[in-house]
């Protein structure tokens, strides 16, 4: 094997490093301002991403989990309401839908994308479906035209989870314009992250971004006069919208940048498509905004996954699984009463999926170490390329 060099997983100093300046001077600024809770950077962040997104209204919140939380109570989703969602998620777009006391309905996802199956979602409507929650996962959204269609024809709400997706766009539409509204997160290593949690709710709907303004402040608008029993504190801090304000006008040049390295991977990877490697499929050109570079090592692939993990950091080369257990099987939503065999393609996908290294400013030589080693591990496999 090659010799080590370093390939982090997500490395946010090649962000941070050259924007250092700009964003000690945003930091500092707050500090002289003291505007330290729903200051004047959030309120320029909010209407900057929001036109970002091309809605009019963005809130900001305490994370992407409180993203979809108050987001969905503020597009009236409770109690006696059925939710729709992939369980191939990760498991905030639950607890979201848990959180507002609806029932979640989970649905299967496409084999070759990761994506929710729309098929499988209009067979799981009923009368009581309320709304339909797309993830647009690694980074790509699901199919705008295909989700109004359904969401139309049946009349259910689509609110979408573009924790994974800013700046994806599919269709000529941007994630965060398809749904009534959507929630963004910015942890750090989101395509947009904070130096911290953070999460906005957007819409085109001035009553529903009211609604969360309220939610996220105890459920008042005034001080000292409460008038929504179900409010919180769940407000983006000002100090993280300074950071995110910043680094907003970088968001379009990072994703060109994914891009640049997952054509590159799509491209190294190609003499292993025969050997049952494979990347997860792009139907969304430019528009994927590859949160995550995930490939499929299929059952044709004789490779073994948790070897080749083991291979890639004894090379000190670091990967992951989004996600190794699928909502359903996960302990904590046993109650739920799904049992193993319920998604098969989710199952399945939760067996063969591995996420290589991918962040803006990530070297071409970094990338060609991380397939060099992927190569040498087939290589050594007994069916040869
Ligand atoms: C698809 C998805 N939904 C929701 C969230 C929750 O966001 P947060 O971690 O900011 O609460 C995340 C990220 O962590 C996510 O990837």
């Amino acid at each position: 094997m090659a010799s080590s060099r370093f390939v982090p997983f997500v490395d946010l100093s090649q962000q941070h490093r050259p924007l250092h300046l700009d964003l000690m001077a945003a930091i500092t600024s707050v500090a002289e301002r003291g505007d330290y809770i729903l200051g004047k950077s959030v309120v320029e962040f909010e209407q900057a991403f929001a036109n970002y997104c091309g809605v009019h209204y963005g809130v900001g919140v305490g994370s992407g989990t409180d993203a979809l939380t108050l987001g969905l109570q503020a597009c009236g989703v409770g109690p006696g309401d059925q939710v729709i969602l992939p369980v191939n998620t990760f498991v905030a777009t639950l607890i979201g839908v848990l959180q507002v006391g609806a029932t979640p309905v989970f649905v299967d996802c496409d084999l070759e994308t990761g994506l929710i199956d729309l098929a499988a979602a209009e067979r799981a409507i009923t009368s009581r479906t309320r709304a339909i929650i797309p993830v647009h996962l690694y980074g790509q959204m699901v199919s705008p035209q295909a989700l109004t269609s359904l969401a139309d024809t049946h009349n259910v709400i689509i609110f979408e989870d573009a924790a994974q997706a800013h700046g994806a766009e599919r269709e000529g539409v941007k994630a965060g314009s398809v749904g009534l509204a959507s929630a963004f997160s910015f942890y750090p290593s989101k395509n947009l992250g904070a130096m911290g949690d953070g999460g906005m709710v957007v819409t085109q709907q001035d009553v529903i971004s009211q609604t969360v303004r309220s939610l996220r402040n105890y459920g008042s608008t005034r001080k000292y006069y409460h008038t929504d029993p179900g409010g919180t504190n769940s407000r983006l801090d000002t100090l993280q919208a300074a950071v995110l304000q910043i680094k907003l006008s970088h968001l379009n040049a990072w994703n060109c940048d994914r891009n640049r390295l997952a054509q590159r991977y799509d491209e190294a990877l190609k003499p292993l498509a025969g050997f049952g490697l494979l990347p997860m499929v792009n139907h969304s050109g430019r528009g994927h905004a590859y949160h995550l570079y995930v490939i499929r090592l299929t059952s044709d692939c004789p490779i073994d996954r948790t070897r080749l993990q083991q291979e890639l950091a004894a090379c000190d080369i670091q990967s992951g699984i989004h996600y190794p257990v699928p909502c359903h099987l996960q302990p904590a939503f046993q109650n739920l009463d799904y049992q193993v065999g319920d998604f098969p393609v989710a199952e399945q996908l939760s067996q063969e999926i591995l996420s290589l290294p991918m962040y803006p400013g990530m070297t071409d030589e970094q990338l060609e170490y991380v397939v060099e080693i992927i190569m040498a591990v087939a290589e050594n496999c007994p069916v040869l390329i």
